[in-house]
């Protein structure tokens, strides 16, 4: 056998994961925003044409573009929003269009936070009122900090969209908490400069991480998986060096 062979043979093989979930493969596709919703933020039926092409080829997870939790906190236009159930038909239909190909099809949950051009939202918060260097603030706009309600709403709406995307069938959720949005933001000493519960050491600057992954588990029960995505930390190098999770 070729070392090529070897290599394509492990590919083709199911990775069980420790909780007993079977990804039917090694091949996954990251997430990559479609921009492809209505300009109100539903999903449409080029997702579903897109996905099921994509399942065809036989890959074995798939990931899908950054899903918003809240209308109000887009990080590019047409983005999908899941906030509620007004989608729940086509959610269906978009999960199924993967799912029945023997593939899964897991949903990417973001807030952007301060990331997300300016005029798109009427409002952009963040850990800190910490603005964009010299070089960005034409683009993007000095972000109000969070209060402390803002926080628990969005953690809420993170662990709604997650159970939505659970019901309609999805496989699973990947947390974006990579590439500078809201998550990201809390994690990183230089744009989370807070003294309070959510911020000033690094345990409470990942707090806001942590209660989301622990809200999506608790509305979701234990069948349901979640991921991480925090690779490629773009904020500097300091963000993250001793997290474990
Ligand atoms: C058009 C485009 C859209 C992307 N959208 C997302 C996204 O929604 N969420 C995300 O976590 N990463 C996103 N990424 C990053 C990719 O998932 C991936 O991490 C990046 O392309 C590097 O992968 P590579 O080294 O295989 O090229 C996007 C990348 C591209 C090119």
């Amino acid at each position: 056998m070729t070392h090529f062979q070897l290599k394509t043979n492990l590919l083709n093989q199911p990775l069980m994961l420790p909780n007993g979930v079977v990804i039917p493969n090694r091949l996954a596709k990251a997430a990559t925003s479609e921009t492809l919703a209505t300009y109100s933020n539903n999903p449409t039926e080029k997702h579903i044409r897109l996905y099921q092409r994509w399942a065809a080829s036989g890959i074995g997870m798939i990931i899908t573009g950054n899903i918003m939790i809240d209308r109000c906190a887009l990080g590019e236009p047409r983005n999908v929003v899941i906030e509620d159930e007004r989608d729940f038909a086509i959610l269906q239909k978009w999960a199924k269009s993967v799912t029945e190909q023997g593939s899964q099809l897991w949903a990417q949950l973001n807030h952007p936070g301060k990331q997300s051009p300016k005029g798109l939202n009427v409002r952009n918060i963040s850990a800190s009122s910490v603005p964009f260097g010299a070089e960005m603030q034409s683009l993007f706009a000095t972000p109000d900090e969070a209060t402390h309600e803002e926080i628990i709403d969005i953690i809420q709406r993170f662990g709604r969209s997650a159970l939505i995307c659970k019901k309609a069938g999805f496989s699973g959720v990947e947390i974006h908490a990579a590439h500078g949005y809201l998550i990201n933001q809390f994690l990183s000493p230089l744009h989370n400069l807070r003294n309070d519960e959510w911020g000033g050491t690094p345990e409470k600057r990942r707090k806001f991480l942590m209660d989301v992954y622990v809200e999506i588990r608790n509305r979701s029960v234990q069948i349901f998986q979640s991921q991480l995505n925090l690779i490629q930390l773009i904020f500097k190098k300091v963000a993250l060096q001793r997290m474990t999770l």
